[in-house]
């Protein structure tokens, strides 16, 4: 079975978690491609090598959820041919045998516009920073405005900006507990797949 779930959103949204417990729970691959723009920032150099000449290696860094990688991810995620790179890797992430759950800022809107369920996943900003305050300590009002910073230069850029597709289900996950928010998207889920 060919089957995509797209979960795109601004940052600290809670779409890790969502995804996480989607791909468990319906026994899907789950890609966190944030995480390939954290890695390319965090090779430094030029982007756009970094970003063609990506490795395992490289995803596997322990400082890639720090502020700082946030930032530099962000920054290089406007570069088109960063984003180019990038996309046939996820492309075909999505389209495996057996079901993908992608989180991101484009999935349903460039990577699969195609997407069997597309979610966008969002909560206040100040909810956001605390979450991610919780999750990495430091000053708060710092936290607060690096989010609203990098929310900014995603939805800003010019190529693939951070949107809800057409056809995406806003999640506000802001007064939603975890088990909630989970427990809507995955009733999403269950509605879309396709009848045994
Ligand atoms: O976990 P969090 O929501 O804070 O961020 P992330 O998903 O790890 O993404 C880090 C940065 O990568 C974002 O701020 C975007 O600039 C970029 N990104 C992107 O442009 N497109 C994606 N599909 C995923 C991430």
């Amino acid at each position: 079975m060919i089957f995509t779930v797209a979960v795109d959103g601004p940052a600290a949204a809670g779409k890790g978690t969502i995804s996480r417990a989607l791909a468990e729970r319906f026994g899907f691959a789950h890609l966190d491609t944030g995480l390939l723009y954290r890695a390319v920032g965090a090779r430094g150099g030029d982007p756009v090598a970094a970003a063609r000449g990506l490795t395992p290696a490289d995803l596997a860094r322990d400082d890639l959820r720090t502020l700082a990688a946030g930032q530099a991810a962000s920054r290089v995620a406007a570069i088109p041919e960063v984003r180019a790179a990038l996309t046939a890797f996820q492309q075909d992430f999505a389209r495996r045998e057996g079901g993908a759950v992608l989180d991101g800022r484009d999935i349903g809107t460039v990577i699969c516009p195609g997407a069997e369920v597309k979610l966008f996943v969002t909560a206040r900003p100040e909810i956001r920073a605390h979450r991610r305050w919780l999750e990495l300590g430091g000053d708060a009002a710092q936290v607060l405005a690096e989010v609203i910073a990098r929310d900014d230069r995603d939805m800003n850029r010019a190529d693939a900006p951070l949107k809800p597709a057409a056809d995406a289900v806003l999640v506000d996950t802001s007064d939603l507990s975890i088990e909630a928010a989970i427990a809507r998207a995955a009733e999403l889920v269950a509605a879309r797949l396709p009848r045994a």
